[in-house]
């Protein structure tokens, strides 16, 4: 093991703002993925805390960094669930919105090898204005990082990445639930881009490599198109292979961190998170992604999104032998 990504753990200082989804996770196991039109038995329901930037913001809360969840719940039960584990995680939710009607959520089927499907309802996170996101300015523009995602209105998240990007922050997107018609203004306020290795190869409309060979790929060639997409800086995971690294001219890989998995849902979240911690406490994007590799892989080896997310302490342990 590479002990050196570990040891960033005690260096996480940073502040980071969030803005996007918070959903409860209604969640069951079953054998294996049901085919459509079949019903198949599934375990007993659990209610998870969830949406991508709530497991975000808890991720990177949870590593240390100072963490300001903004977004929107309903009036709902699960608002309070929802609110309440992220405090839990450390996170700052004074400043989300409360909405009439429903929070986001989703319904998620977890397989035997960990796998899963997430269908995704909205609900509140729709809800999330540009007016909001204005009258939040002054707090939002106190963090040196923001992240972003797709399960929030497109106009407000590329309005919000062009505040932050006009006052100097470092915007991350992670491009997921993934599209290929990113706005361009969205890509020309977002410094970093987070996509795994099928949602690059379509955005950047590369062939994926028939032998599933990622790493045999061009990664220059890769770079310098993502580059002219509109992306200096980029971190393209790639499941088991770890994840290649784009910083300007250069590409790093980075290891994945073996683990048997139990359930991946939320790994690119903790991986995002990660990220963001990373970069708001001064490390490289390289390193950060060295880091995130530990930190996305330790939270597959238990059920849910946040609920399997660990602490620096906790993933320390986890990996020290
Ligand atoms: O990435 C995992 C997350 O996607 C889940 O927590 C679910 O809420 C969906 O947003």
């Amino acid at each position: 093991m590479n002990a050196k990504p570990l040891s960033l753990l005690d260096s996480i200082s940073g502040s980071i703002s969030i803005v996007g989804s918070m959903n409860a996770d209604y969640t069951v196991t079953t054998e294996r993925l049901p085919k459509p039109g079949e019903t198949i038995n599934g375990g007993p329901l659990r209610i998870l805390p969830g949406g991508k930037s709530g497991n975000q913001a808890a991720a990177a809360a949870r590593l240390g960094a100072k963490v300001n969840m903004f977004g929107a719940v309903g009036s709902d039960d699960n608002a309070d669930f929802l609110l309440g584990k992220l405090n839990d995680a450390g996170v700052d939710t004074s400043h989300v919105l409360h909405v009439e009607g429903a929070s986001g959520t989703t319904v998620i089927t977890v397989d035997d090898n960990g796998e899963n499907t997430i269908v995704y309802s909205a609900g509140s996170n729709g809800k999330v204005s540009t007016d909001y996101i204005n009258a939040q300015k002054d707090v939002l523009l106190q963090s040196s990082v923001l992240g972003l995602c797709l399960e929030s209105p497109i106009d407000t998240v590329t309005a919000t990445a062009k505040m932050c990007h006009d006052a100097g922050i470092k915007v991350l997107l992670n491009d997921s639930p993934f599209t290929d018609k990113l706005p361009d203004d969205l890509i020309e306020y977002s410094d970093v881009l987070l996509v795994n290795e099928h949602e690059m190869a379509q955005l950047l409309n590369i062939a994926e490599p028939g032998n599933g060979d990622w790493l045999g790929m061009d990664w220059n060639y890769i770079a310098r198109s993502m580059h002219e997409f509109g992306f200096k800086e980029a971190v393209v995971t790639l499941g088991g292979d770890g994840a290649m690294v784009i910083e300007n001219d250069r590409t790093y890989h980075v290891n994945a961190a073996k683990i048997d998995a139990v359930d991946t849902t939320g790994c690119g979240d903790a991986f995002m998170g990660t990220l963001l911690a990373g970069l708001s406490s001064g490390f490289s994007l390289n390193d950060s992604a060295s880091l995130a590799s530990y930190v996305a892989a330790y939270a597959a080896t238990d059920y849910g999104a946040q609920a399997s997310y660990g602490t620096s302490d906790q993933i320390e342990a986890f990996f020290k032998d």
